[in-house]
């Protein structure tokens, strides 16, 4: 996957309750089958040369499903840091939980603690996960922690970086990539977006794989972007 080193990818992991229907089987194999896809792009994307892949796994409206659904989520979850930490740090990739902390359960906070800290020397790629994640929330809360003042689009941009426990420097998106068909953002990171390229298709996250990620950078590649100058400017 050439041309691709460098790059922070987000992606909206969508279409795993749709996957697991379709088979008549409950939603929560969807997500069982949705944390698979997950192994296979994070590795995909490390193997690439991706700088920054931040995942959204579980959105602050997500807390309005049904009560077993949020809970089979939020397990999982736990279940993912806990296995997939070792094998992060084999990888050198730093993991970053972003989003509200206050309304996890104790065990899931001190299982994202524990997978930054043991990750922390990672260097590789950075791997942000979304949970309890709303952009309105984040962007409401930095500009209520702002100083009277104001202060520049940097300096909102790391008040953004503390209310989401985000590591700093992640930069902006590049490409955003939302699978399940459906065509809007979520509330995912608008302000991260403000330049993304956004990239949509019909594949349901369990079925995305390494080929799919493939496709998404070619087209990523044959984009033109001006960033709001002439093209010859930025050439
Ligand atoms: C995405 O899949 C995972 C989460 C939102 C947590 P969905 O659960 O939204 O799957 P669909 O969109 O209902 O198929
Ligand atoms: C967005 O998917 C959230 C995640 C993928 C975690 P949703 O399925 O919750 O989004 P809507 O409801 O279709 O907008
Ligand atoms: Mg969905």
């Amino acid at each position: 996957m050439s041309g691709a080193g460098g790059l922070h990818i987000a992606i909206i992991m969508d279409g795993n309750g749709r996957w697991a229907q379709r088979r008549g089987m409950p939603r929560s194999a969807g997500h069982i089958q949705g944390v698979k896809a997950v192994r296979r792009i994070v590795e995909a994307c490390a193997h690439a040369g991706i700088r920054t892949l931040t995942l959204y796994a579980f959105s602050s409206d997500n807390w309005h499903r049904p009560g077993p659904e949020v809970e089979s989520l939020l397990k999982l979850l736990r279940c993912y840091l806990s296995t997939e930490t070792r094998r992060c740090r084999r990888h050198s990739i730093r993991i970053n939980v972003i989003g509200r902390r206050d309304r996890l359960p104790g065990g899931l906070v001190s299982a994202i603690e524990d997978s930054e800290r043991l990750t922390a020397g990672c260097s590789r790629m950075r791997l942000r996960i979304a949970v309890d994640y709303s952009s309105k929330h984040s962007i409401v809360e930095a500009a209520r922690r702002a100083p009277r003042g104001g202060l520049s689009a940097q300096g909102f941009q790391d008040l953004l970086a503390q209310v989401d426990h985000s590591l700093p420097e992640c930069g902006p998106v590049d490409l955003l990539i939302r699978t399940g068909g459906e065509q809007r953002l979520s509330d995912f990171l608008l302000w991260d977006c403000a330049y993304a390229e956004l990239y949509f298709t019909g594949h349901l996250w369990p079925d995305f794989g390494e080929s799919e990620l493939r496709e998404a950078l070619a087209e990523f590649s044959r984009r033109q972007r001006r960033f709001g100058r002439l093209l010859a400017e930025t050439a």
